[in-house]
């Protein structure tokens, strides 16, 4: 059967172990597997700016023996010069597996629906599961392997609302994280998804819970993590969206109420002395290099993972 990752909760807590422990052997040895020598294309696609996204996914396709065939979602125009539906049906003819970072979370939806190849999310305005992968793989190395991960608090704070707090809540809960979102009000978590994390985190020993302040979120907190208060596509909203969120970035003393060893995440890319302050990215408990790291490892891992399951 065709699997995907469209949302952080297509894996199960087992097989979310089970890629992350590859993500982790790709760290110790870059070539320890290599599924698309052929070489076999995978085909990644960007409607939205990207760096590390684009980097991590050519350069994985390539390390795996593969070929990464870069499509230009603007001269792709997928969905303006041809339907969802077919460009899924044209590509799934010709390649592996297909990465898409998108809009709304239904064209990747309707690309799965069609391609019948793996589909991953490079991201979507409502989940960032890959850069969750790579987070989740980051903690597991600083906190003494995958099996570690489960019983962690996570404290998140910032936009309730985006890409990043759904799939901490996803993916967190399938780790089984305790995962506090830290918000502002009119920012919350979409309640599907909250509910969705909840009911996993039942099963798997974690929690979740969305909290108005910064204290309430990060006070003994083993990771703090944070995201731009301007996703990609709101530029528009940028004044607005300073004020609220003022009093939740992550600075020295909010890191001082977090537990001794804290670490912290950033997905980047970091607007320093807006949600962080320089001294927190630039300082010794920040571990998002090791995170962008991790973004070729686990993406590497996922990829394999799909691909022997189809
Ligand atoms: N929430 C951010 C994540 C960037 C990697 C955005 O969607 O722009």
């Amino acid at each position: 059967m065709t699997r995907h990752f469209l949302r952080d909760d297509d894996l199960t807590p087992a097989e979310q172990r089970e890629v992350l422990e590859l993500a982790l052997a790709f760290r110790d040895d870059r070539y320890v597997r290599r599924p698309l020598v052929g070489p076999r294309a995978v085909a990644v696609i960007f409607d939205k700016p990207t760096l590390r996204t684009q980097v991590s996914f050519t350069t994985g396709v390539a390390e795996l023996g593969g070929y990464p065939l870069l499509v230009e979602g603007k001269l792709a125009q997928i969905g303006v010069r041809e339907s969802v539906a077919d460009t899924a049906r044209v590509l799934g003819r010709q390649v592996a597996a297909v990465v898409w970072r998108t809009f709304e979370q239904s064209r990747l939806d309707e690309m799965a629906q069609h391609a019948g190849v793996p589909v991953v999310n490079a991201l979507t305005d409502l989940f960032h599961p890959c850069q969750v992968l790579a987070d989740l793989a980051t903690v597991a190395l600083h906190r003494g392997g995958v099996g570690r991960l489960a019983g962690q608090t996570l404290a998140y704070v910032g936009d309730g609302a985006n890409n990043m707090a759904h799939s901490y809540l996803l993916g967190g809960a399938t780790a089984g994280l305790h995962v506090r979102i830290g918000t502002p009000d009119g920012y919350p978590p979409d309640a599907g998804v909250l509910a969705d994390a909840a009911a996993i985190a039942e099963r798997t020993g974690g929690s979740v819970a969305v909290v108005g302040s910064l204290a309430e979120a990060v006070t003994g907190a083993d990771v703090v993590a944070t995201d731009t208060w301007v996703s990609m596509g709101q530029e528009g909203e940028a004044a607005a969206r300073e004020t609220p969120f003022v009093p939740f970035r992550v600075d020295a003393a909010a890191l001082a109420i977090a537990a001794p060893d804290a670490i912290v995440l950033h997905c980047l890319p970091a607007y320093r002395g807006k949600e962080i302050t320089a001294d927190v990215l630039d300082g010794p408990r920040s571990v998002v290099w090791d995170e962008a790291e991790f973004r070729l490892h686990a993406q590497k891992a996922l990829l394999t993972w799909l691909l022997e399951q189809s």
